[in-house]
């Protein structure tokens, strides 16, 4: 039994490792999935004002380091989160603080900032 549980464990961390692995690179066809023209609308008169100059610990658009640890998260995740709101060193504001975006603007615009470190 002690047997078993070991290799279920094992194979549990396996399946989640590779799990992840496997959406984690965020790609050129991740973003293509979106209208990104649409997104830099959206970007420019919503999400700029933080994500421009890096205020309150936003990653900034343009620029690789900001994004180097959260791209693994997968686009999905990415979306997810700017769509709810999140805190961890800072203050992402659901929709970035716009409730009348719809969820496609604004997964839109998170490809514009995602094109811009790839
Ligand atoms: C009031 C400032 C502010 C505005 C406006 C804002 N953001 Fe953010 N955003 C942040 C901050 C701060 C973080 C980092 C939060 C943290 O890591 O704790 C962040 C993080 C993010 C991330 C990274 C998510 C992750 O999983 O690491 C994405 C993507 C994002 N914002 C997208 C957007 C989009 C799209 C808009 C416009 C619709 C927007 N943000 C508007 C402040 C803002």
């Amino acid at each position: 039994m002690k047997r078993f549980v070991t290799v279920l464990s094992l194979f549990t961390v396996l399946t989640l490792s590779f799990g992840s692995e496997a959406k984690a690179a965020v790609t050129a066809a991740d973003v293509a999935k979106h209208n990104v023209a649409n997104g830099k609308t959206v970007y420019d008169a919503n999400c700029a004002a933080c994500h421009a100059s890096g205020i309150l610990k936003a990653p900034k658009t343009g620029v690789k380091a900001d994004w180097a640890a959260r791209l693994p998260q997968g686009m999905d995740t990415m979306i997810k989160k700017s769509i709810d709101g999140y805190t961890a060193a800072g203050n992402m504001p659901a929709r970035g603080g716009n409730a009348e975006l719809t969820d496609q603007q604004v997964s839109d615009a998170v490809a514009y900032m995602v094109k811009s470190v790839l």
